[in-house]
């Protein structure tokens, strides 16, 4: 798969990967749903979490739970220095410059309304235009249709063709010289298309944009490097990173954070509040107003250990080879229809199956202990563009494994025999 934008390196390196010492770490793998063992193909929704997470969780809250950035006690240090060396981790596993561009969020949906209000609102004005595209999940469209309400900006959207690979040509049609923001996924959560986000980047900054990156199915599956890229915002939640749900991240540049207004006000975001006015933090703290997600920090620190002692490279090559494989098995399915077929794709089989609702065959499944996530993703435009209510997902992580493709689609076998 050869790909000149950098961003799409996914696939050119090859490893052994040893998937039964990984799968070893994710005790949730080894119980059985219905009587049968569980094929967990959800991860697109959420990944599980390994040991080495479950533990740093347990410990924390057995050792360590103390409020941050206020004790002089020594469980308030050492409950900051945890928090503290997990930003410093972010930092080094996207690439950023400073910590002060890691701001801590609930997820990737918070970061983006972060953005939209905070930079969007205060910058933007009726004459503004903000690219998004076709492919978003809805946490990427709602936030920039609401400041389109709310600044009289002009939201317009970048297609996709049949493959589900968003049409570049018509991108370049869009920008001009009124685009202020360009918000795209990096990797579709519906189709599991990859974009082409360098190469956008760089055509957005031509004409004085700036771009988000919504990196919520990317950062489990690629290496990312936000200096390379050079976007101004990329965002990821910590959940589907084999991390604790209720934590995210948003990156940013610190001069854009810098001249960003406050999201939300509290304790810990100022530098001193008198009856009259308030005064600010510095960055990050500016952005993160109240009590966080302590051990969501701690435990997305720990999840970053996790991947990055295993190796992102090799598990992407590995999870590459269990597409290709999945794409074979389920090409001999009669009756199969897959939905994104983009040249450039990971870990998600999106289909239906004539004459049978995703919802039923997410049913059928459950009862075959194949867990699947059937609907419209959270991306209904990505349904409208194909004309179907749903599809049926699964979504693969590193854990996964040839036998559980095989049980995929001998339930969907399965299926078919209970409708026709
Ligand atoms: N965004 C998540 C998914 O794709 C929930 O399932």
């Amino acid at each position: 798969m050869n790909n000149p934008d950098p961003a799409n390196n996914l696939f050119n390196n090859t490893s052994d990967f040893d998937v039964e010492k990984v799968r070893a770490d994710f005790p949730i793998l080894e119980q059985q749903v219905h009587g049968k063992p569980l094929v967990y193909l959800d991860n697109a929704a959420t990944a599980q979490k390994p040991k080495q997470v479950i533990e740093v969780l347990d410990t924390y809250y057995r050792e360590t739970n103390s409020n941050i950035h206020r004790g002089v006690h020594s469980l308030s240090e050492k409950a900051t220095a945890e928090y503290e060396a997990a930003r410093n981790k972010v930092k080094e596993f996207v690439n950023a410059a400073s910590t002060k561009e890691i701001v801590f969020v609930r997820g990737a949906t918070e970061a983006i309304n972060l953005v939209a209000q905070s930079f969007g609102r205060n910058t933007l004005m009726a004459d503004d235009e903000i690219i998004i595209t076709e492919l978003e999940h809805h946490s990427n469209i709602v936030p920039w249709q609401i400041l389109s309400e709310q600044t009289g900006a002009t939201l317009k959207f970048i297609p996709i063709n049949d493959a589900g690979e968003l049409m570049l040509e018509e991108y370049e049609k869009l920008l001009n010289n009124k685009t202020r923001i360009v918000a795209v996924g990096h990797i579709s959560n519906a189709l599991g298309t990859i974009n082409p986000i360098k190469t956008i980047i760089d055509k957005a900054h031509a004409v004085g944009a700036k771009v988000l990156v919504d990196g919520a199915q990317a950062v489990p599956h690629t290496k990312v490097d936000v200096t390379e890229l050079d976007c101004d915002f990329y965002v990821f939640s910590g959940h589907k990173l084999f991390g604790p749900t209720g934590i995210g991240v948003l990156y940013g540049k610190e001069a854009l954070l810098e001249s960003m207004p406050p999201y939300q006000g509290g304790g810990d975001m100022i530098q001193m509040v008198s009856m009259k006015k308030s005064t600010y933090n510095s960055l990050p703290y500016k952005f993160e107003a109240g009590t966080p997600h302590i051990a969501g920090v701690i435990g997305l620190g720990a999840a970053i250990d996790y991947v990055d002692e295993l190796g992102l490279d090799s598990a992407a090559q590995y999870e590459h080879e269990l597409l290709v494989y999945a794409n074979e098995q389920a090409s001999l399915v009669s009756g199969l229809n897959l939905v994104g077929t983009a040249k450039n794709k990971t870990s998600i089989l999106s289909f239906t199956l004539d004459g049978i609702h995703p919802h039923d065959i997410g049913t059928i499944l459950d009862g075959e202990g194949v867990a699947i996530r059937a609907g419209h993703h959270c991306a209904m435009p990505v349904m409208e563009r194909f004309n179907i209510p749903a599809t049926a997902r699964a979504s693969f992580a590193f854990y996964n494994t040839r036998e559980e493709i095989d049980a995929l689609i001998k339930a969907i076998d399965k299926c078919k025999k209970v409708f026709n």
